[in-house]
């Protein structure tokens, strides 16, 4: 095992002496890479964005944007950083750097004025500059205009093919956004002799096997999965990350120092997806944007929550088996996974077993998972029940916590509800089943009265509490105006 190393803007440099708990944040901060800044240090501001190479879903290598305020350094042993210094250019010592596309139409639309989160929203907008199919269908000649933008895409999209939830998770205190979606809508497609666009036709870096130690406190990583459960089964209290949303937050915001953590992102064995004749099994160190791409609306449930979750830069590092492994009340997958009918694939040293979902979590934060067991895989039954819905009760649309959350799927067969599965989150300890009301639809033609009794029904499922984000009554009331929501979404669209 060579010492760990990590390569920001085309140089290799020692993680040592960083602390094991080091963020990517502050490693680059201290080396004096100070264009990546620190707003908020979890993961809702985007102002420390920095470009990362990962294995691509179109091409071998693409550059996805993290926030790097979530990130171990010692997990990006033997990888590549780009930051916002990294995307201009310096042609010869002394002379001015030449501005990145991204930031040079930030810069003539007005699209930053204090600064503080345009390093950031930069290295967003060059993540989504640089997704090979941006351009498949779409028209990406240089220069297409902010005005045009706005007229030729539809509200989330430029002509040029971008896609604004890129920059869901990057907040701007000063501009007003509207200079910086005709930013975005006016960027070109990459040049043929851009260095980084040549860089995705390459395989990315492979994944190091690393054992970074300092002051008595571990970073680990090892290539397979046998080897990591052997290692999980000598040290159970060990913390494991695959994108390490949750970890940084807990480093940043509460001081907390684990003796040892280990990386899973990376295991081939948790990297799986595959469609199989009667279930569909997702690696659950897949991120939720990988998951988003490589399904493409396959289910159409996941594809209604994935723009629902968090923001961009955190879907590109959050995992379904972070999500769960949590134990979250308020995450967002498992009440889509409830409602889907997922089993988890736990693994340890000594084999595997398959836990339905439903039956996984046992109290707040709490599950059957055992010491030294990890989820490897959810997989999800078919054929799929083809009304869906995932309605997320928040104070905001995009990026921000569930108040309640509540997932549908029905069958519907000649106007009679055959099978209902209803998932909920955030009105128990745990993500719950709404068995009751799932009861009070089957068998039950799909009609308003039906649905008019069942939300009475789904007002009373759970035990919700009041606290800052909503009131047990608010939540309550939420959970019968979804299903009358769904009613009134599907009706329609429903054999009678
Ligand atoms: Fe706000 Fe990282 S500092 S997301
Ligand atoms: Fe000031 Fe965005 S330009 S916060």
């Amino acid at each position: 095992m060579t010492a760990a190393r990590i390569t920001v803007n085309g140089k290799e440099a020692p993680i040592a002496p960083a602390a094991p708990h080091t963020t990517v944040l502050d490693f680059l901060r201290e080396r004096g890479l100070t264009g990546t800044k620190e707003g908020c240090a979890e993961g809702e501001c985007g102002a420390c964005s920095v470009l990362v190479a990962r294995p691509g879903v179109n091409k071998p290598t693409d550059w996805v944007p993290v926030n790097a305020c979530l990130v171990p350094v010692a997990a990006l042993d033997g990888q590549e950083v780009v930051t916002s210094e990294g995307l201009a250019t310096v042609e010869a010592p002394g002379t001015a750097p030449v501005l990145h596309p991204v930031q040079e139409e930030m810069a003539v639309r007005g699209g930053s004025q204090c600064g503080y989160c345009t390093p950031g929203f930069v290295c967003s907008m060059a993540g989504e500059y640089y997704r090979p199919d941006r351009c498949a269908a779409a028209d990406c000649g240089a220069g297409a205009g902010a005005g045009e933008g706005a007229e030729a895409g539809d509200a989330e999209h430029g002509p040029n093919g971008f896609d604004l939830h890129a920059l869901s998770g990057n907040l701007c205190r000063c501009t007003g956004y509207r200079p910086i979606r005709d930013a975005a809508f006016a960027v070109g497609a990459p040049a043929d002799e851009d260095p980084l666009a040549r860089r995705r036709d390459q395989a990315p870096p492979a994944p190091v096997a690393t054992d970074y130690r300092q002051d008595d406190r571990a970073f680990v990583r090892r290539n397979t999965l046998a080897e990591t459960l052997r290692l999980l089964r000598e040290q159970p209290d060990a913390v494991v990350v695959a994108g390490s949303t949750d970890w940084g937050v807990e480093v940043n915001i509460r001081s907390r120092r684990a003796d040892c953590v280990v990386a899973v992102d990376r295991l081939p064995e948790l990297r799986d997806l595959r469609v199989e004749s009667d279930h569909i099994e997702i690696g659950a160190a897949l991120t939720l944007t990988e998951i988003e791409r490589r399904l493409d609306g396959t289910v159409p449930l996941l594809a209604e929550l994935f723009p629902q979750f968090a923001s961009r830069l955190i879907r590109n590092g959050a995992t379904l088996g972070g999500n769960l492994g949590t134990g979250s009340p308020i995450g967002d997958s498992p009440p889509v996974l409830l409602a889907l009918e997922a089993s988890l694939v736990l693994a340890d040293a000594d084999g595997e077993r398959v836990v339905p979902l439903a039956e996984y979590f046992t109290g707040y934060r709490q599950s059957v998972r055992r010491p030294g067991e990890l989820i490897r895989a959810v997989r999800l039954p078919l054929p799929l029940s083809p009304v869906t819905a995932f309605h997320k009760i928040a104070k905001r649309r995009f990026d921000d916590i569930s108040s309640v959350a509540v997932a549908f799927a029905l069958d519907v067969e000649g106007g009679t509800v055959r099978k209902a599965r209803i998932g909920l989150g955030g009105v128990a300890a745990t993500p719950v089943r709404a068995l009751a009301t799932e009861a009070a639809l089957e068998g039950r033609p799909w009609t308003a009265e039906t649905a008019g009794a069942a939300a009475e029904v789904l007002r009373g499922e759970g035990t919700p509490m009041s606290d800052h984000r909503a009131s047990a009554g608010y939540r309550s009331a939420m959970l019968g105006q979804s299903l009358l929501k769904l009613y009134a979404q599907t009706t329609e669209a429903v054999p009678s």
